[in-house]
């Protein structure tokens, strides 16, 4: 029997023997009617004072692990709370999702992680939104790093504040102003990315069976996020000029949502941006029935054509918008900065919600972008940006071109990251995803951008801006290989069923 004492530890002396004590009887070191040794042997053995003992064994059979008769010195007493020895007694699985909340068990749709783990080097991946991996700012990032590793001191390691740090928010700030959002520092949040946005929104003001109002198609994370916060998630059709307002007015009075979300410049999936006149409609609608504007805007900034009208953030003059926008696309998606402005009294709501799920976003991160933004690499990088995503977009759309199979089409987008590709009639989705994998190439088939999931299927994603420009030819040669192949099989199959004889 081996105890040792710590006289430097917090814990008592007689509580350090007891314990060491207990866990040698629960472990079966000790077995039953094991004579302990005497007070006075085992205290000259440590070095500590009989009485230190007396308390230990005192402790003991207090436990009920030990008792003492007069004669026969303290024993150890049989365990009935000790674990049984049988190893292979049999032991009912936990069954897990008896345990699980509605909301999570409402969601588990996997698109987003199927899509991550879809971006491998042996595929040509037009399913992402991903920004072209080549042209991330790496030295410059790299080098004002390595400053600020040398000059920053503590504050690089230390926490920041939960609205984000100042000096960053400033930047943000300063980047708004470009897109003609009037927001200082104390006017913004910044997030875990937008992703993060999305999820303080829901948190915020969705009640279970509450209704949000969204675009159709939408952004399959928010629609993931809004449902799991128990909303009831009704779609709004779009056509060449962005959400149609004339359908919206009646759904409004039908369902008093709780806010509308809207990707209003640029839209994923669609590539469509809300026309001015359409953007005053919105917000005239919006102050006409009190409905709050969720405005996502990851992808403003990436204009290829014109400058796009302004955000619905700055033609609001009655504060009814929150705007999230977001690095990750002009930057790296790995880097998890985004940001909400929005009016006080939301704002506050989304710092608390920061602050309760993990308290701030990490700080040489932070520190990095500011940095970068100050300097002037964030601007040119964008600008950069435009060129190079112009480049790859056409190359997608003369590649659709050269490519093209009767029945198929899409749209030209002035700016972001999608063309949306209309299929030819009768494509079964699952049959052209696996031809289109057997080539080496995968997209986004449209039904996850759709609330309901029966809509969709006439349609894909094409993202152009992660695939160099020399394969994105290549991997629509194949895409639309696919695309006729599938055709043809569907053809063929439906020409067997009509050939079949009656019976
Ligand atoms: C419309 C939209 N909102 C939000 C996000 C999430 O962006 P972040 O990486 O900033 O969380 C994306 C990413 O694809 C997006 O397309």
């Amino acid at each position: 029997m081996r105890i040792t004492v710590n006289r430097n530890a917090d814990t008592p002396i007689y509580l350090q023997i007891k314990n060491q004590l207990r866990d040698m009887i629960f472990s079966g070191v000790l077995p039953v009617d094991f004579l302990l040794p005497p007070e006075r042997s085992l205290a000259r053995e440590l070095g500590v004072n009989r009485s230190t003992v007396i308390k230990a064994y005192q402790e003991l059979k207090a436990d009920g692990l030990a008792d003492s008769h007069v004669g026969k010195g303290t024993v150890v007493l049989p365990q009935t709370a000790r674990v049984p020895a049988a190893p292979d007694r049999y032991i009912n699985p936990l069954p897990w999702y008896q345990l699980f909340t509605e909301s999570i068990m409402a969601s588990h749709d996997t698109i987003i992680s199927d899509i991550m783990a879809r971006t491998g080097r042996d595929v040509i991946s037009f399913a992402g939104g991903i920004p072209a991996p080549s042209l991330y700012p790496v030295a410059v990032l790299e080098e004002i790093q390595a400053e600020l590793f040398r000059t920053a001191g503590q504050e690089l390691f230390l926490h920041s504040p939960v609205e984000g740090c100042y000096p960053l928010r400033e930047s943000i700030g300063q980047l708004l102003r470009q897109r003609q959002i009037v927001a200082a520092a104390k006017d913004i949040v910044v997030l875990s990315g937008s992703q993060q946005g999305l999820d303080f929104a829901a948190r915020i003001f969705i009640r279970p069976g509450d209704t949000v109002i969204v675009e159709e198609p939408t952004f399959f994370g928010a629609i993931q996020i809004f449902r799991s916060a128990g909303a009831r998630v009704i779609g709004v059709p779009i056509d060449k000029d962005g959400l149609r307002t004339d359908v919206l007015e009646a759904l409004l009075v039908r369902h008093k949502p709780k806010f509308i979300y809207t990707l209003p410049t640029f839209q994923n999936p669609s590539g469509i941006s809300l026309s001015l006149q359409r953007r005053y409609e919105l917000l005239d609608l919006a102050y006409q029935h009190q409905l709050p504007i969720l405005e996502d805007d990851p992808y403003g900034e990436l204009y290829y054509d014109t400058t796009p009208v302004p955000s619905l953030k700055a033609l609001d003059r009655h504060g009814y918008v929150i705007y999230l926008s977001t690095f990750s696309k002009a930057l790296f998606l790995g880097l998890r900065v985004g940001w909400v402005t929005a009016p006080p009294q939301v704002l506050t709501k989304f710092a608390h919600l920061k602050q309760m799920t993990d308290l701030h976003v990490n700080t040489p991160a932070q520190l990095l972008l500011d940095a970068f933004i100050r300097r002037g690499h964030y601007e040119r990088h964008v600008a950069r940006l435009r060129q190079e995503y112009a480049g790859r977009r056409n190359a997608m759309l003369k590649a659709l071109d050269k490519y093209k199979v009767p029945g198929i089409g899409w749209n030209k987008p002035a700016g972001g990251y999608y063309i949306w590709c209309r299929l030819p009639d009768n494509i079964v989705r699952h049959k052209l995803v696996a031809n289109a994998a057997k080539r080496g190439v995968v997209f986004l088939p449209g039904e996850a951008f759709y609330p309901d999931g029966t809509q969709g299927d006439t349609h894909i994603r094409l993202n152009y801006t992660f695939t160099e420009p020399e394969q994105i030819d290549n991997g629509i040669k194949y895409l639309l290989q696919a695309v006729k192949e599938t055709a043809c099989a569907n053809y063929e199959e439906e020409c067997q069923h009509t050939l079949k004889p009656l019976v």
